[in-house]
C-alpha cells in the first residue's frame, strides 16, 4: 500500500552522481588548461638557455657567439653592404641625388644635407657618428636605436639622464652596433623590450607591453626603433607621439596640441615636423600586420644548416631571400613574388613623386608670397597646409619598403597630401593676387642634388633667387 520506494543502500542520493560529473568536468578543465599552458611554454622555452651564462649587460655580441654561433654569424652578415633591389637593399643610396625635391622638402634641417638609406645593423654605430646631420649640439638621445651599450647605459643613469647628456659625451662609451642585448634577456633568452619610450608609450595607450603574445613580441622588438619619435622637452626625453594612435593624421592631432616643430623650413617658413622611419606604423595598418604576420616573419625567417633549423638574424631586404621570407605562406614563384612587389611599389613611388612636385613648388609659392609683400598672418594658413602635407607625405617617403608594407593606406595618404599641398598652392595664389601678382611665379632649377643645394644656400644665405614675375609692381 505504501507507494513510497524501499529505501536501498544500491541507489545513492542524485546529488552523488552531480558531484562527479562536477568532479570530472572540473578535472577536464584543468587537464585541458594544463595541456595549453605545456604548449604555450614550450613556445616561450624554444629557445635553449645559455649553457655558458651570459652577463646581465654584455653589450658585445661576439660573447653571446659561445652559446648561439648559427644566429651570430647570420648577424655578422648585416656587413653586407653592396646588395640592391630596385628600391631598397644594403647599399647606402644617396636618397638626394634620387630625388632633390627633398633639398628643398628638408630646407633648413639635416636631411637636406645628407639623407642615405639605411644599412645593415652592424653600421649603426658607424653611421650615425659619420653623418653630416650629427654636430656639436647634438644631443645623446641620438644613440638610444644604434647600441646595446645603451642598455647598459640607461640601467646605470636611468632613461632621463642618458637623454640629458651630449652625443659626444658618450662616444667613448657607446661602441658596440645593435645585438643580441638590444632584443634578448641573457638569462632566458626570450625576447624582450629594452627601450621605455615603447614601454611607456603603450602605457600611455592603457596597455600592459609584458601582456604582449609571443607573435607580436617578433614585432615589437623592432618597434623600440623603427618607429616614428620625437625628443619631448628640455630634457630630450625620447618619445612616441602615439597617445591619439598610429596614424599621420592621429600624430598630427599630437604634435599640433603641443605646437610642436623640429624645425623651422628655410623656403616657406613653415614650422615642419619631420617623421622618423614609421616602419612599424606603416606595418600596423596593412594586411600583414591584420592576419599576424609578424617583421620576424619577412625579414627574420627560419633557416636550415646542416640539420638544424634556426632564426636568420642576417635582418635585411626580404626580396634577397624570397624563398625563406615569402614562399613559405605565398605558393607563387620567386619571380612572380619580385614582381608583385616591384609592381606595388611602382605605383607607390609615383604617387609620392606627385606629392613632392607639389610640395616643392608650395613652399615657393610660399616664399614668392612674402617677396610680394604678404605678412605673416596672412601666410599663417598656408604654413600649415604645407605642415600638414609634408608630414603625410613624409609618412610614407620615411618609411622604409616604398609602401609595401601598407600599399593602400600609403596611396591614402600620399592623396591627402597632394590635396593638402594643391589647397596651399592655390591660397597662395589668392594671397599673390591680393598683392597684385596674377602672372606665374619662376620657380628656380633643382633638377639635380647640386642644383638644388645651391638654390637651398641662396635662401640660407638671405639672398634667395627672385620669384615673382617681370613685370611685377614693386613692393
Ligand atoms: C610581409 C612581409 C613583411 C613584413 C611583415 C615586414 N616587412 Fe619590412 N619589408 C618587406 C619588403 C618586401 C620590403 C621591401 C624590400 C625592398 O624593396 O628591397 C621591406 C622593407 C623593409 C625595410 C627596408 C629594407 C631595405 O633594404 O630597403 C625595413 C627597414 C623594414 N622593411 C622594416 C620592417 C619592420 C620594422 C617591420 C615590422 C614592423 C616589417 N618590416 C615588416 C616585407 C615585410
Ligand atoms: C633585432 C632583434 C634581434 C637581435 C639584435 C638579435 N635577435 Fe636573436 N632573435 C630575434 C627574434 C625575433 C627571434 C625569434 C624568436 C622567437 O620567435 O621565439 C630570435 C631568436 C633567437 C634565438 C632562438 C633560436 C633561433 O634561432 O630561433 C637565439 C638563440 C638568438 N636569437 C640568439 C641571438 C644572438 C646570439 C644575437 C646576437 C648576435 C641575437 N639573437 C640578436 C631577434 C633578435
Ligand atoms: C636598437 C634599435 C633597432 C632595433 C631593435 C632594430 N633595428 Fe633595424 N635598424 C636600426 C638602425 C639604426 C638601422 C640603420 C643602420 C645604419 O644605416 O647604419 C636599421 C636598419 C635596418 C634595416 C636595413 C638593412 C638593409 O640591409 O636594408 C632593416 C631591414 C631593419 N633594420 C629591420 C629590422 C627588423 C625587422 C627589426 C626587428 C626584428 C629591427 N630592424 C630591429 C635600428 C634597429
Ligand atoms: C606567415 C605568412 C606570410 C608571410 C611570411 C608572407 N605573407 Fe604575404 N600575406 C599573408 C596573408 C595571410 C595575406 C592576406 C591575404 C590572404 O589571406 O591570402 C598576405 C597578403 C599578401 C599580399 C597582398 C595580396 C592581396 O590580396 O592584396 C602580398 C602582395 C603579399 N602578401 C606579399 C608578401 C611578400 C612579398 C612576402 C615576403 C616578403 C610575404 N607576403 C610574406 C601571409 C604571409
Amino acid at each position: 500500500m505504501n507507494a513510497e520506494p524501499p529505501p536501498t543502500a544500491k541507489q545513492p542520493p542524485a546529488w552523488r552522481g552531480w558531484l562527479v560529473f562536477l568532479v570530472v568536468l572540473v578535472g577536464t578543465f584543468l587537464l585541458g588548461a594544463l595541456a595549453v599552458s605545456v604548449l604555450e611554454r614550450r613556445e616561450e622555452a624554444r629557445i635553449p638557455p645559455p649553457l655558458m651564462p651570459i652577463a646581465a649587460m654584455e653589450v658585445d655580441s661576439a660573447k653571446w657567439a659561445v652559446n648561439y654561433p648559427r644566429e651570430y654569424d647570420s648577424y655578422l652578415r648585416t656587413k653586407d653592404d653592396t646588395t640592391k633591389t630596385k628600391y631598397g637593399g644594403g647599399n647606402p643610396r644617396d636618397l638626394l641625388a634620387e630625388t632633390p625635391e627633398n633639398v628643398i622638402l628638408f630646407a633648413g634641417y639635416g636631411f637636406a644635407k645628407q639623407y642615405r638609406q639605411a644599412r645593415g645593423h652592424v653600421y649603426a654605430i658607424e653611421d650615425v657618428t659619420k653623418t653630416a646631420r650629427v654636430g656639436p649640439t647634438t644631443v645623446a638621445t641620438c644613440w638610444t636605436c644604434k647600441s646595446p651599450d645603451v642598455v647598459r647605459l640607461m640601467a646605470d643613469l636611468g632613461p632621463e639622464e642618458f637623454y640629458k647628456q651630449k652625443f659626444d659625451a658618450l662616444k667613448g662609451e657607446i661602441t658596440h652596433p645593435i645585438g643580441c642585448l638590444d632584443c634578448h634577456d641573457p638569462a632566458t633568452m626570450a625576447l624582450r623590450v629594452s627601450r621605455p619610450a615603447l614601454r611607456e608609450a603603450f602605457q600611455r595607450q592603457g596597455r600592459d607591453i609584458d601582456q604582449a603574445s609571443h607573435q607580436e613580441m617578433r614585432s615589437l622588438v623592432c618597434a623600440q626603433c623603427h618607429v616614428e619619435y620625437y625628443f619631448r622637452g628640455q630634457g630630450n626625453y625620447l618619445t612616441f607621439p602615439w597617445d591619439e594612435g598610429t596614424s599621420p593624421e592621429q600624430m598630427q592631432a599630437y604634435y599640433d596640441a603641443q605646437d610642436f616643430a623640429d624645425w623651422t623650413h628655410a623656403v616657406s617658413g613653415a614650422r615642419m615636423v619631420k617623421m622618423q622611419h614609421p616602419d612599424y606604423e606603416v606595418y600596423s595598418a596593412g594586411i600583414h600586420a591584420y592576419r599576424n604576420v609578424a617583421c620576424a616573419d619577412c625579414h627574420m625567417p627560419y633557416k636550415t644548416e646542416g640539420g638544424a633549423k634556426f632564426t636568420d638574424h642576417h635582418v635585411q631586404s626580404p626580396l634577397l631571400n624570397i624563398a625563406n621570407s615569402c614562399a613559405v605562406c605565398h605558393r607563387w614563384g620567386e619571380e612572380e613574388i619580385r614582381d608583385r612587389v616591384e609592381a606595388i611599389q611602382d605605383k607607390v613611388r609615383e604617387g609620392r613623386g606627385r606629392a613632392e612636385t607639389v610640395l616643392a613648388r608650395a613652399h615657393l609659392d610660399i616664399a614668392a608670397a612674402k617677396q610680394a609683400g604678404a605678412t605673416d598672418a596672412e601666410l599663417d594658413g598656408v604654413r600649415k597646409l604645407v605642415r600638414q602635407a609634408q608630414l603625410r607625405w613624409d609618412y610614407v617617403a620615411a618609411n622604409n619598403g616604398m609602401g609595401i608594407h601598407a600599399p593602400e593606406e600609403c596611396m591614402r595618404i600620399l592623396g591627402a597630401a597632394v590635396d593638402l599641398g594643391g589647397q596651399c598652392r592655390v591660397e597662395c595664389a589668392r594671397i599673390l593676387a591680393r598683392h597684385g601678382v596674377s602672372e606665374p611665379i619662376r620657380y628656380p632649377d633643382f633638377s639635380t642634388k647640386e642644383k638644388a643645394q645651391s638654390l637651398l644656400k641662396s635662401f640660407l644665405d638671405g639672398s634667395p633667387p627672385k620669384l615673382l614675375p617681370e613685370k611685377t609692381p614693386s613692393t
